[in-house]
């Protein structure tokens, strides 16, 4: 089974402890990124619990976390880190947020920049652009802003705030990013509306309790997804998978590329679309990628790489220059592995060209301490010729702690 959806996780122990009452949460992710949410809420006063496989949250109000008395390690996970600078902005109590040598060197002046608009004070190393963070909570103002980049984790940090300001708070990005905060947001009775490409909320209002059931990462699905097309003879069905339309680029791409993909038993679950997806073998051919499509895809294009490297023909990236700051730049990294399993890719400055090959080679890659590198590296191991063999793979547990189990189950059935 596909574990549960990591943006969702997040941000349901976020509201789920901001809010009053009891929230229960039914498929959380136990992931390493996760659980550093989970923590640093614990860290700050809250009771979360496991129980019959759930777990429950006993929120403590807009106002009721707790200065923490050490720093908060958001370990490898830049949603924990961008989106808790939000909330932390807003509180009466000072705090610091820092990471691993990853999210250390990642860009955080994206969510500073707006947030001290609205009256917070964080200092960060390199310029006020890098973790570990100084967070003094305290007054904050609406702000209008529109965002340079299509980040959610950017819109989501602004929004979190905006619980906390005076006034309105609205975000506007150039194209719609993933829009889970939006949802639960207005699942959990926040003031907030919609807006094209973007939201407004109203500050102040205290936030319910509710019960989450977090449907499986359509993130973590892809890796089998592209497995099932690319191993001849495959039919897989992932079922109970997040389907939000910010998120289904992957679906539209691989359709694209000729895929034989089927969404069935579609539903709406905790305000969020879910359906069963069945997937068969089949021949893909290259395509031209970008614009609008690109952020509904975002973490999808390591994998989506070694799709195009057994498809038939050219596959073009572009307008991807984000994936150049995720857990490492994964164009870089993918072009590198790649290159070494002997495919023809071209790097561009916002994404590369692929020209799909008959036969991968079997190779020796690194993850580049990146769980989606490590992850689509393996897939591409199973279908090339040859051992394929990919160092430093602990990350994969960052959002995906039983992919190695449920690989070697689904090739075995
Ligand atoms: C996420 C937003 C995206 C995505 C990340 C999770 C989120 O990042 O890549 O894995 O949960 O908000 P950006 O906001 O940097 O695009």
């Amino acid at each position: 089974m596909v574990p549960g959806d990591k943006s969702i996780s997040h941000r349901a122990v976020m509201l789920g402890s901001l809010a009053r009452g009891t929230t229960v949460v039914s498929g959380f992710l136990q992931g390493e990124d996760t659980i550093a949410t989970l923590n640093a809420f614990r860290f700050m006063g809250v009771d979360a619990r496991e129980e019959d496989g759930k777990l429950h949250i006993q929120g403590r109000g807009l106002y009721g976390l707790r200065e923490p008395d050490d720093v908060l390690d958001c370990g490898n996970s830049g949603t924990s880190m961008r989106l808790m600078t939000g909330i932390l902005a807003g509180q009466r109590f000072y705090s610091v947020l820092s990471g691993d040598r990853y999210l250390r060197n990642r860009p955080m002046g994206r969510v500073i920049e707006p947030l001290t608009k609205m009256g917070a004070r964080i200092l960060g190393r390199a310029g006020g652009t890098k973790a570990p963070l100084a967070i003094q909570g305290g007054e904050l103002k609406g702000l209008s802003y529109l965002s340079p980049v299509a980040s959610a984790q950017v819109k989501s940090a602004i929004l979190l705030a905006g619980l906390y300001s005076c006034g309105e708070t609205e975000v506007k990005e150039p194209s719609l990013s993933r829009d889970h905060t939006e949802r639960m947001f207005r699942y959990f009775g926040a003031d907030i509306e919609p807006r094209a490409n973007g939201a407004i909320v109203r500050g102040g209002r205290e936030l319910d309790g509710r019960e989450v059931t977090v449907p499986a990462d359509i993130s973590s699905a892809a890796f089998f997804i592209v497995a099932a097309l690319l191993v001849p003879d495959s039919e897989l069905l992932i079922t109970n998978v997040g389907i939000n339309p910010t998120r289904t680029g992957i679906l539209d791409i691989l359709l694209k590329m000729g895929a034989s993909i089927d969404l069935l038993n579609e539903r709406e679950v905790s305000g969020e679309p879910v359906a069963d997806i069945l997937v068969r073998s089949s021949s893909l051919v290259g395509i031209e990628i970008g614009g609008d499509l690109v952020p509904r895809a975002i973490d999808e294009f390591p994998v989506l790489c070694v799709a195009a490297a057994c498809a038939d023909g050219r596959t073009i990236l572009r307008d991807a220059r984000e994936l150049r700051v995720k857990e490492t730049d994964r164009i870089a990294a993918m072009a590198t592995n790649l290159a070494k399993a002997g495919v023809d890719v071209l790097e561009t400055e916002d994404g590369m060209e692929i020209t799909g090959t008959d036969t991968l080679r079997g190779c020796a890659v690194d993850s580049f301490g990146d769980h989606r590198i490590a992850m689509s590296m393996l897939i591409a191991g199973l279908v090339a010729k040859g051992e394929t063999t990919v160092t430093d793979i602990d990350c994969i547990a960052t959002s995906f702690p039983t992919f190695i189990k449920l690989l070697e189950k689904v090739c075995r059935t």
